[in-house]
């Protein structure tokens, strides 16, 4: 049997890379992820496409969206190489849903919905790793010694992009993009609405259980 395809949506913050990863573990599919992606390429130059900044790392500092041109090809080339994936940050508007349909088909699309004051505590108080990019928060998740990494022993730091400023950003720019994009999926059958204000392990067996039924 294949492996499942699996959109992930909702705000920043509201838990898809945390959860990505369990899908990962639990479901050995791959992690599609176009912020993971961009943070890896965040100075490449993009100067010859004549957009307002030169590279994605302007743009993601500022919690704005990176150019579709840039970040539908990097989709494209991850879900080809990919039988079954967890795709987390993408689409982000109507334009990158339209390109995705042109993709691939999904298998389940879940949206987890959090709210915004919730969304505010937990990004300004997460921390990542730099090395291996394993998340925490300073309070709900907190690795064994503070500010370094329980997988990998490297140093924890704040996202540039999960300063206040720029997390108001984010949600405003993900109130004008993004929800449009949940809208157009919510009337699915493989449309599923998950509480992500829920615990870490709520989300999770809330997730799992709308995963397998789709396998
Ligand atoms: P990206 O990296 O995708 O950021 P995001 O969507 O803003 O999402 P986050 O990673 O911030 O949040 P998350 O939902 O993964 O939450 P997490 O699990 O970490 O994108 C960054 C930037 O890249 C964008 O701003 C844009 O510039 C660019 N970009 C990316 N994709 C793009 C696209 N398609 N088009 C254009 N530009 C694009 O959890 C957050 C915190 O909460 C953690 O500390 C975690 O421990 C904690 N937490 C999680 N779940 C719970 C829970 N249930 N209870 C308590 N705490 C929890």
């Amino acid at each position: 049997m294949s492996q499942p395809k699996i959109l992930l949506l909702g705000p920043p913050g509201a838990g898809k890379g945390t959860q990505s990863s369990n899908l990962v573990d639990a479901f050995g599919v791959e992690h599609v992820t176009t912020g993971d992606a961009l943070r890896s390429n965040k100075d490449m130059d993009i100067s010859d496409l004549g957009l307002e900044y030169e590279t994605p790392g302007e743009y993601m500092d500022r919690g704005e969206l990176v150019p579709d041109e840039v970040v539908n090809a990097i989709v494209e080339q991850a879900l080809t190489s990919a039988d079954g994936f967890v795709l987390d940050g993408y689409p982000r508007n109507l334009d990158q849903a339209e390109e995705l349909e042109s993709m691939t088909d999904l298998d389940v699309i879940v949206s987890l919905s959090v709210s915004e004051a919730e969304l505010v505590d937990r990004l300004t108080g997460r921390r990542v790793c730099e090395e291996c990019g394993e998340n925490y928060h300073v309070e709900f998740d907190q690795p064994a010694e503070e500010g370094v990494c329980d997988e990998c022993g490297s140093e924890l730091i704040q996202r540039e992009d999960d300063q206040e400023d720029a997390v108001r950003n984010r949600l405003d720019v993900f109130a004008q993009n993004t929800e449009p994009v949940i809208e157009y999926y919510a009337d699915r059958d493989a449309f599923v609405e998950i509480d992500g204000e829920q615990s870490l392990d709520a989300v999770w067996a809330d997730l799992e259980a709308a995963v397998e039924d789709t396998v």
